[in-house]
């Protein structure tokens, strides 16, 4: 396996002189996944193996359990991912141009599961490997498909990160401001629990939150200064919400308008948040363009108050719904860009940005 031999690209490469053909594996959390990718934009072949029936009945991701689903998944998601590749352009494993996997941040024993089967396959086919960090992964899923080119802001929403981010180049990025305590995407999965609905609780909040009315319950928006988030206080301010109502109603079960106001509250307090530093940080760089990227991205009332920016002029990005939540091809779009990618075989996993 060479050790630098695949050109990373800080710039738009607008010459190319073969077309480049990355195999990514994605393995931080609960989901496995393999995609190939040509030039950083078209996606050949795209496999999520998801963890979510497993982790259910526990209510959130058992790391040791995820790495080993991780381990008998594996195999599947890259020959599948080679299968559709073949059908699709009659690409074989020894016309890739490089192997990535995520490096970090993320679950170390997953991490690992991924990590080594890109450094094997690098090994076995003789070509680079490269190490991809999952943040900056996420903001790569706006590539795909796109023309997007930088500078623009960048506002990051996962399970375990919320930051804005400055994309100055391909490579130059700069966090002007982070949440101090929860992410959106921990928030959202701590009030679903405490209202009762199942894991992954992002996504079901945002259904009920659809039917709900937001200005049903006045909650706290979190008081930090600059471009920092707080999301923990709107959190214990919803669990006591809760625990009034059910006093007030002398039972632990809530009634389902009920929850579905709790739901619309808590979006309409987390977006308008959100947005509103987003808006302050554009005006502040003053650019154009503007993406959205992390799992939380997904969410209906976020992706609605930003797009609704448009009509203030700024170009909106955000991933296609399956490019938002952990995949392959955004781990990939990172490697043909060198969005902080490490070129080195010797990268080893790590568990948070250091
Ligand atoms: O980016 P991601 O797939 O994994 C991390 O890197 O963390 O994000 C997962 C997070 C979870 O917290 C999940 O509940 C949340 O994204 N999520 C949503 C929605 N879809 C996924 N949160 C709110 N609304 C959604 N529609
Ligand atoms: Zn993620």
């Amino acid at each position: 396996m060479k050790n630098v031999k695949y050109k990373l690209y800080s710039n738009e490469p607008t010459e190319l002189k073969e077309d480049c053909y990355i195999m990514a594996l994605e393995s931080s959390c609960d989901e496995t996944a393999c995609a190939i990718v040509k030039n950083g934009r078209e996606v050949i072949s795209n496999v999520v193996a998801s963890q979510i029936k497993t982790h259910e009945k526990f209510g959130g991701v058992i790391p040791e359990i995820a790495a080993r689903e991780h381990l008998e998944a594996v195999n599947v998601v890259i020959d599948e991912a080679f299968k559709q590749a073949k059908e699709k352009i009659n690409l074989q494993p020894q016309d890739i141009t490089a192997f990535a996997a995520t490096a970090g941040p993320g679950l170390v024993g997953c991490l690992l599961v991924g990590l080594n089967a890109a450094k094997t396959l690098a090994l076995t086919y003789d070509k680079p490997f490269i190490g991809i960090n999952h943040l900056n992964a996420h903001i790569c899923a706006n590539y795909i498909d796109t023309e997007l080119k930088p500078p623009f802001m960048a506002l990051l929403v996962s399970g375990g990160h919320t930051q804005i981010i400055d994309v100055k180049s391909y490579a130059e990025q700069t966090i002007l401001g982070e949440t101090i305590d929860d992410a959106v995407g921990e928030a959202y999965d701590k009030v679903a629990r405490l209202i009762g609905l199942p894991y992954p609780g992002g996504p079901k909040l945002d259904k009920l939150a659809q039917i709900g009315n937001p200005s049903a319950y006045k909650l706290p928006e979190g008081k930090v200064d600059g471009y920092n988030f707080s999301f923990s206080g709107l959190k214990t301010a919803v669990l006591r919400l809760v625990k009034s109502i059910q006093k007030q109603l002398n039972t632990e079960t809530l009634p389902s308008e009920t929850i579905n106001d709790i739901c619309a509250s808590f979006q309409e307090t987390v977006s308008s948040t959100l947005v509103k530093k987003l808006k302050k940080a554009l005006h502040e760089r003053n650019y154009t363009q503007v993406v959205i990227a992390g799992g939380v991205a997904a969410n209906s009332e976020i992706r609605k108050k930003v797009f609704a920016l448009e009509a203030e002029g700024y170009k909106v990005y955000a991933p296609a719904m399956k490019y938002c939540t952990d995949n392959a091809a955004m781990a990939a779009s990172c490697a043909f860009f060198n969005t902080n990618c490490y070129n080195d075989v010797n990268i080893e996993v790590f568990s948070r940005v250091k």
